[in-house]
């Protein structure tokens, strides 16, 4: 009797194993099947996610700038003089050696004062039609003026910054010379959204692998990426959803969406877009960023409370977090509602990790 129960174990034992191993080989063929696939121009890979916001690309072309006016802008972005106390300039949160994002979760500005929001990172910021975490503004010339004058960034003033660019002939001589016309403040915001537009954006192994595609290079493009990355891809491009806000060569379809983040009526409530439109709809919703270089990127969502690329795609899975109202919230309008585009789904662990494995290749 003993003896029987104890082979009746082994035989069970014996049977998970082989199941997990079966169900190990055939993700195994699908992710090489799958992967496969995507050695194929684009126009024959698999069917995108009915709800896209459109396919995949390559990072755009640098946009034309003014080499001399980059120049200006450039000194004036490093320029500390340009704050209130002479202590914060950009790039003390903008950081080039971070994407030009910064590596701590909030930026400290003039006396250490702290805003709420994490830094974004300025590569590409010239391809955005709104600018901001809750897209508030939509020119760069007319968003330079905010840092300056936030009382926890710059606190500085258009005057204060006039009256130094004024007095210093490094920086009015050559806008005079530039412009040739009399310094007005607008200038000095052009010079230093000419820089930040033309600060570079590397290629990544996704883009030479898009690159050697276009170029029929098979051979090529499955040196730039792995099964995996492919595998990943496909699962962002598909079931996962991800394309339905994250397309185009920014990764982002630019569009306002609530993720479920607004932690309303918490320690780190953030009404989003609701802020600048007054519409209910908008409570928590926040422009779609790009994943460019997001794994190297520390500090995630609007709140750069998120640093794990795994536990981000988890809570997609689950269909994203979705509060449910308590006591005297069932009845507020403004109660935020999570984007009915997120929805969840199905992922083992290895597609879990082939997404993250595609996510470090952008
Ligand atoms: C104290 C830190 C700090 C300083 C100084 C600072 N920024 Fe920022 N920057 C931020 C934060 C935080 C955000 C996100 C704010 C938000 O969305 O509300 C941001 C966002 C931006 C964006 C929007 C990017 C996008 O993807 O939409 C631009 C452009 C920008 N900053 C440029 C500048 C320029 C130019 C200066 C100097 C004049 C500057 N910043 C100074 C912290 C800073
Ligand atoms: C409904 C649109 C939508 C879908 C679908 C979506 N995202 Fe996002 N994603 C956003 C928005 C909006 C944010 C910013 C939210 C915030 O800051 O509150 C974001 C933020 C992120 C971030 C942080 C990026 C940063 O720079 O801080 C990552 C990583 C990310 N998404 C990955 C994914 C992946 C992977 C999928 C698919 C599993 C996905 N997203 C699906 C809209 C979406």
């Amino acid at each position: 009797m003993v003896k029987q129960s104890r082979s009746f174990v082994v035989a069970v034992v014996v049977f998970c194993v082989a199941a997990a191993a079966s169900v190990q080989g055939a993700q195994n063929v699908a992710e090489s099947t799958v992967s496969q696939a995507y050695l194929q121009p684009v126009s024959d890979w698999p069917a995108l996610h009915p709800n896209a916001a459109g396919e995949l690309a390559a990072l755009p072309e640098p946009l034309p700038v003014d080499e001399t006016l980059v120049r200006i802008g450039e000194r004036l972005f490093h320029d500390p003089k340009l704050s209130k106390d002479g202590t914060i300039s950009c790039a003390s949160c903008h950081k080039s050696n971070h994407h030009f994002a910064d590596n701590v979760r909030i930026s400290p500005g003039v006396a250490g004062k702290e805003g709420r929001r994490t830094a974004q990172m300025l590569r590409l910021v010239g391809h955005w039609d709104k600018l901001f975490w809750d897209g508030r503004v939509s020119q760069l010339k007319e968003l330079v003026e905010q840092p300056l004058t936030d009382p926890v960034e710059m606190a500085s003033s258009i005057e204060h910054v006039m009256a130094y660019v004024m007095a210093k002939p490094g920086y009015h001589d050559a806008l005079a010379d530039y412009f040739k016309e009399d310094l007005q403040w607008e200038q000095v915001a052009s010079a230093i959204a000419e820089y930040i537009m033309s600060l570079d954006a590397p290629m990544r192994r996704f883009d030479y692998f898009m690159q050697a595609i276009a170029a029929g290079d098979m051979a090529q493009a499955a040196n730039y990426l792995s099964e995996e990355e492919r595998w990943g891809m496909h699962l962002f491009r598909t079931k996962a959803g991800c394309v339905q806000c994250h397309a185009g060569p920014l990764f982002s379809d630019q569009q306002l969406h609530n993720i479920g983040l607004a932690y309303y009526g918490r320690h780190f409530e953030d009404l989003g877009h609701y802020r600048v439109s007054g519409q209910a709809e908008h409570v928590g919703a926040f422009r779609t960023p790009s994943l460019r270089y997001v794994s190297e990127r520390p500090h995630l969502m609007h709140n750069g409370l998120f640093n794990d690329l795994n536990g981000i795609v988890r809570m997609y899975r689950h269909g994203g977090p979705r509060p449910r109202p308590k006591g005297d919230q069932v009845n507020d309008p403004l109660f935020p509602e999570t984007s009915p585009l997120l929805v969840p789904f199905e992922l083992s662990q290895e597609e879990e990790n082939a997404i993250v494995s595609f996510l470090k290749t952008l």
